[in-house]
């Protein structure tokens, strides 16, 4: 077991595991150490008015804090040349799993570990993200982007080591199903008949069936493959799952792919701005998507959106210096003469990307 940390309750989360017998001031143990805290057992905890719980903290995906001895990514140029091999790598994996009808397991087990997981720990992972962003090789830096963004929610969340590599995992094979999917239909630039969005509504089934392949891989990632379009109103596919039905990785990596999804540069229109992806997050988080793991997400996006400069749609450059967590693409502006433009009083101005 590893170190263990003292947390506040308010920021225990579901995943951890308790590193020490949580006891109270007559002797009573409420919980054993080893024990993953759940949401019922956090919400016990706080019923039964504990301040502070220690859980074991895990050094795969560390911490800004407690980063170990992994490889460390400290700057756009590094992180960019990181991600380019990543991507070579794991368009070889694609190809090679598009040819030969099996995943190359060895390859994307190595991928995670020696990449995706410096990538998820590079500082500002979300925002250089965001600077790499071409509509070129679409498919494999899709999947790269969310397995990234789907480690960075899980590492809030505070998942387990396991979890964490299994979720990632799932994030980066997400899409594999597209394999099956003829390129004409995935590289169409224009608008897809039915019957062409009938057979992309496939992939995740698809992706499901080629890691049944494997004993290797674990149920979970399998899982998470396959409901990774589902909503937890029933509105998405294959199944129209609810929400109890859905797995927790699935949850996550649906956030992750819409938010990469939005503001990637496509063959058929240019990126939309994190802004407006993080809204339509909030647009959909209280029917579509994981409520509570959408707040995770946008806090740590408004993390990186507060004080970034934009472009605006009416040519002017300025920062952001007030964005609130449920309008996120409405900030208030400080442009360069140092006036103030309130972009939910002036509707007729958006933001249309961050300034590079
Ligand atoms: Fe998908």
């Amino acid at each position: 077991m590893g170190r263990a940390r003292k947390l506040s309750i308010f920021t225990a989360r579901p995943g951890m595991v308790l590193a020490n017998d949580i006891v109270t001031k007559d002797g009573q143990v409420l919980l054993t150490h080893g024990i993953q805290l759940t949401n019922q057992k956090i919400y016990y905890l706080l019923k039964r008015r504990i301040p502070f719980v220690d859980v074991v903290c895990d050094n795969w995906l560390s911490t800004e804090a407690d980063s170990g001895d992994k490889a460390q990514i400290s700057n756009q140029t590094d992180y960019y040349l990181f991600y380019q091999e990543t991507l070579q790598a794991f368009k070889h994996a694609f190809e090679t799993a598009r040819f030969s009808k099996q995943l190359p397991l060895t390859l994307i087990t190595k991928l995670v570990d020696s990449h995706i997981g410096p990538l998820i720990n590079a500082r500002c992972s979300i925002g250089y993200l965001q600077r790499i962003q071409v509509h070129c090789d679409y498919t494999y830096r899709h999947s790269i982007n969310v397995s990234i963004i789907s480690g960075i929610l899980g590492k809030l969340v505070g998942m387990t080591k396991g979890n964490l590599k299994d979720l990632v995992t799932a994030g980066l094979l997400h899409d594999i199903g597209k394999v099956s999917i003829p390129t004409e239909i995935l590289n169409k630039p224009g608008r897809l008949t039915d019957r062409e969005m009938l057979t992309i509504k496939t992939h995740p089934s698809k992706g499901y069936e080629l890691l049944l392949q494997s004993d290797q891989i674990a149920a979970e990632i399998k899982i998470g493959v396959l409901q990774h379009h589902e909503r937890i109103d029933g509105s998405g596919y294959p199944f129209g799952l609810t929400e109890n039905q859905i797995g927790y990785y699935a949850k996550i990596i649906a956030i992750a792919d819409i938010y990469d999804a939005m503001t990637s540069d496509r063959i058929y229109r240019k990126r939309l701005s994190p802004f407006c992806a993080a809204e339509t997050i909030v647009q959909q988080m209280y029917t579509q998507l994981d409520p509570l793991l959408c707040l995770t997400f946008l806090r740590h996006i408004k993390n990186y959106l507060s004080s970034s400069m934009v472009l605006l749609s009416n040519g002017q450059k300025g920062e952001v210096v007030y964005l609130n967590d449920l309008f996120t693409s409405k900030p208030t502006i400080k442009l360069v003469d140092g006036t103030y433009l309130d972009l939910r009083e002036n509707k007729t101005v958006e933001i249309m990307d961050i300034a590079k």
